[in-house]
């Protein structure tokens, strides 16, 4: 069974630091991916999502949303704590950061998905296009889908 996950945007120094802790914890430790990339130039101008657990408060996983150029959101840094996945948490996030791409008068969603989760992103009407490239020595590809008002 699924469990509903709130997610709400992180706003203060605490919200931020337990993204951050959670990102280094799925990106860099699990990933392998260098930390000189956690965080990045754009955390200053993005968006800060962060999933809790309904039980604890605990945070339990994060994401982001750029608003780009031309009506376009970038999601991205998309990361669950592993001992909550297969829970709902991530479809839960994704959500939420549309909402909020939505509620900043975006129209257009794009991300850089690690390939092998392409399907995750599909059962949220990403649509996979052009080819696999390298980011952080994990192949990705891009994918977008439209924001409706
Ligand atoms: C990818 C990730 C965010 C998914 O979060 P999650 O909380 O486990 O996902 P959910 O439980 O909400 O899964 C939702 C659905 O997607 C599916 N799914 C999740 N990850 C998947 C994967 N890697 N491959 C295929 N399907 C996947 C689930 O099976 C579930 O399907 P269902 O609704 O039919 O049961 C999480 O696995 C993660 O943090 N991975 C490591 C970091 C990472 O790779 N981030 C993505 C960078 S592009």
């Amino acid at each position: 069974m699924t469990t509903p996950f709130p997610v709400r945007v992180a706003e203060t120094p605490e919200d931020r630091a337990a993204a951050m802790r959670i990102r280094v914890a799925v990106f860099v430790d699990e990933q392998a991916v260098p930390p000189e990339l956690e965080p990045d130039e754009y955390d200053a101008v993005a968006r800060h999502l962060i999933a809790l657990d309904p039980a604890t408060s605990l945070p339990t996983g994060t994401a982001r949303v750029i608003a780009k150029e031309m009506g376009v959101a970038k999601i991205g840094r998309v990361a669950v704590l592993r001992e909550y996945r297969g829970r709902g948490v991530g479809l839960a996030l994704m959500r939420f950061a549309l909402d909020q791409a939505r509620e900043m008068g975006l129209t257009q969603a794009i991300l850089d998905a690690q390939v092998t989760v392409i399907p995750f992103y599909e059962k949220l009407g990403f649509v996979a296009e052009g080819p696999v490239f390298d980011d952080a020595g994990i192949d990705h590809r891009r994918m977008t889908r439209g924001i409706a008002p």
